[in-house]
């Protein structure tokens, strides 16, 4: 398939419905039950009352993926164009610390690609090959999907049983989106390494560096970061791939109610507070230096870069506040 001799073409649908970025937050949402658990006594009156608002933080988002497909219907703006989106987030990931793919626009289909090539509009998006990693979901499924335990138990009321059974079922298929390519496609990275502790560990949905990139996305309002949009190399490191979806929200709603779902979780706080280690001048370093044609390419609530600045440098900022760098202690 595909350009030149070794680039590999993709095929992929654009604005599919269930990559919507409110899904990031339900991740870290998710992680931070998950972690509030742990160290509750099973019994307790704290673990009922957290087992109950798994329950509530379930319906609360059933309802919203409704809502977010009728916006969908209707057509979700896109910040910017997608190959200016990709350009952006690979630059400012890799100033939050975050791996990512090399990305590259080209107005003529690459003669000699090496890489993974998405053909947008008259644009080819070329993301470089990440050598010797794989798509996580080539790993096993309990490294893949969240809750692998059922927080609710036989004692609990049937109704809050069966939601959080159906609605956990429903963010597991959304993690756990299976590979457009074949695994032979990945022959750089070992067989072995697929056992490796390391490697497991990394690929996990809610290990540190997963969280990392989902709060780096939810920063954003980019897509999710489902099983084929993460890869770990072998030697344990997680990368971020595809970020051309960056949905536009107005206001900054979404981070509060991250925050509120959030603050009592440490290894969730810890992710978010990474994110704020960036700086308006890291958006605007970003964003600089991308043609003009590329920024007109196609139409979205920003073709060019000064109001695309201020209104990430705004997210930022709302970011920064709730999740300051500085903060050690859990906030109470
Ligand atoms: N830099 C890369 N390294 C390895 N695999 C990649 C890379 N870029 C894309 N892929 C593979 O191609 C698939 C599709 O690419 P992606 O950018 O996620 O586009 P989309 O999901 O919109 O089709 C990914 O899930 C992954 O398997
Ligand atoms: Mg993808």
């Amino acid at each position: 398939m595909g350009f030149g001799n070794i680039g590999v073409s993709i095929n992929s649908a654009l604005n599919k419905p269930t990559e919507s970025p409110f899904i990031t937050a339900a991740i870290l949402k998710c992680a931070a039950i998950e972690e509030r658990l742990s160290h509750v006594s099973p019994d307790s009156w704290e673990a009922c009352r957290l087992k109950t608002s798994v329950a509530a933080t379930m319906v609360a988002l059933g309802v919203k993926l409704d809502a977010s497909e009728l916006l969908l219907r209707h057509g979700l703006a896109m910040a910017m164009p997608s190959a200016v989106s990709e350009l952006f987030a690979a630059k400012l990931g890799g100033l939050a610390g975050i791996n990512t793919a090399k990305v590259s626009i080209s107005e003529t289909e690459p003669s000699c690609a090496i890489g993974y090539i998405k053909k947008r509009g008259d644009l080819f998006i070329e993301s470089e090959p990440i050598p010797r990693a794989i798509p996580v979901w080539f790993l096993p499924q309990s490294v893949r999907t969240p809750l692998t335990t059922n927080p609710l138990d036989s004692s609990f009321p049937d109704m809050l049983n069966a939601i959080d059974e159906r609605l956990r079922v429903w963010l597991h298929s959304q993690l756990d989106k299976p590979s457009p390519m074949s695994r032979s496609q990945y022959s750089d990275f070992p067989a072995v390494a697929e056992s490796d502790p390391i490697v497991l560990r990394a690929a996990m949905w809610n290990s540190p560096a997963r969280l990392v990139i989902h709060a780096f996305r939810a920063m954003l309002y980019c897509s999710y970061a489902h099983s084929s949009n993460v890869l770990v190399n072998e030697r344990g490191a997680a990368y971020s791939i595809d970020h051309e979806k960056l949905v536009f929200i107005d206001g900054t709603d979404d981070i509060a109610e991250l925050f509120d779902a959030v603050r009592h979780s440490s290894k969730v706080l810890a992710a978010c507070r990474q994110i704020s280690q960036l700086t308006r001048g890291d958006i605007e370093r970003s964003l600089s230096g991308i043609d003009w044609r590329i920024w007109k390419h196609e139409p979205a609530v920003f073709n060019s870069p000064g109001p695309a600045i201020d209104y990430f440098s705004t997210r930022l900022a709302a970011w920064k506040r709730y999740f300051p760098v500085e903060a050690i202690d859990l906030v109470a």
